[in-house]
């Protein structure tokens, strides 16, 4: 769209009603995806210079742009798992040992925050912590949380997806504490004084272990940040979780950053932490 046009739709159409405009033109299944979802962002770019925060959470929630491609054929069983995310679980588990606990029989409950169609918690249902009764996860995103539940159905999977808001995880899990607790790509999406708060919220429910995958920032490594910067290609967040998690009285156990390289379109920054009272 050419840049005086798009001045002239955000000057005479506002913003609400722009918003159902992307959600109208989403709708569209006859147009192509790409096409799609390129329209029902460009028309609501501005929403993204005006808050962040909020622009990520409405295209999550109405299953936007980078939404779509979470589909359960496209998602769920392991030849379809993102790298990245393969790298992170093993390395889970890896740390857990380290720790004197057997990931197999030892962690009985997980807790996946942000889990979409709740892929990664079916991998760890059947491969990695086979001996989990409780797998909970939540998302934003009511399309894929509908989709997942209905494949786990299908397969008698015992995780348990809910819709909800992460930044109102309390609200859906009281004071109930899980062996494991992991968010894996979702900070990026909240300011660094939210991203603050989730992590700490996360850290009260884990009784054994705390994990995340963040984006790395490219040069330096993320542990020397002094304040979150944004991805300008996207308007996400890279942060200092090392911070975040020491700041809500974790102890990071191990940690990896590998800079600007990309493995299946994702970098590499993942940290493990115990919360202190836990630590053997
Ligand atoms: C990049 S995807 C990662 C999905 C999955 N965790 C993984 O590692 O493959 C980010 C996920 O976070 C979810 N999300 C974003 N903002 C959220 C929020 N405020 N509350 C709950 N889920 C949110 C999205 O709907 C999406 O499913």
């Amino acid at each position: 769209m050419k840049p005086r046009a798009k001045k002239l739709i955000y000057a005479f159409i506002p913003l609400t009603i722009r918003k159902w405009l992307a959600i109208l033109i989403n709708r569209q299944t006859w147009l192509d995806s790409d096409k799609r979802g390129w329209w029902a962002t460009q028309i609501i770019v501005d929403f993204a210079e005006k808050d962040v925060s909020s622009y990520h959470k409405f295209l999550w929630r109405h299953h936007l742009s980078y939404a779509e491609s979470y589909e359960t054929n496209l998602r769920f069983g392991y030849d379809n798992l993102n790298e990245t995310r393969k790298f992170f679980l093993s390395d889970l588990v890896e740390h857990l040992k380290k720790q004197g606990i057997n990931p197999e029989s030892e962690i009985k409950s997980v807790l996946d925050v942000g889990c979409s169609l709740g892929y990664l918690l079916r991998y760890i249902e059947t491969d990695v912590f086979p001996n989990a009764s409780v797998l909970d996860g939540n998302d934003i995103d009511k399309y894929t949380i509908e989709q997942g539940k209905e494949f786990l159905a299908s397969c008698k999977s015992k995780a348990n997806l809910i819709h909800a808001d992460m930044e109102a995880l309390e609200n859906i899990i009281g004071d109930k504490k899980y062996d494991v607790v992991f968010g894996a790509g979702i900070l990026l999406y909240l300011k660094q004084d939210q991203a603050n708060k989730l992590v700490a919220k996360m850290m009260n429910h884990t009784s054994t272990m705390l994990a995340f995958t963040g984006l790395a920032h490219p040069d330096l490594d993320n542990a020397k940040l002094e304040t979150s910067v944004t991805r300008e290609s996207d308007k996400t967040w890279i942060h200092n979780i090392d911070k975040m998690i020491t700041d809500a009285g974790g102890k990071i156990v191990a940690r990896r950053w590998e800079g600007n390289k990309m493995v299946d379109g994702n970098t590499i920054y993942f940290v493990f932490a115990v919360p202190a009272q836990s630590l053997r």
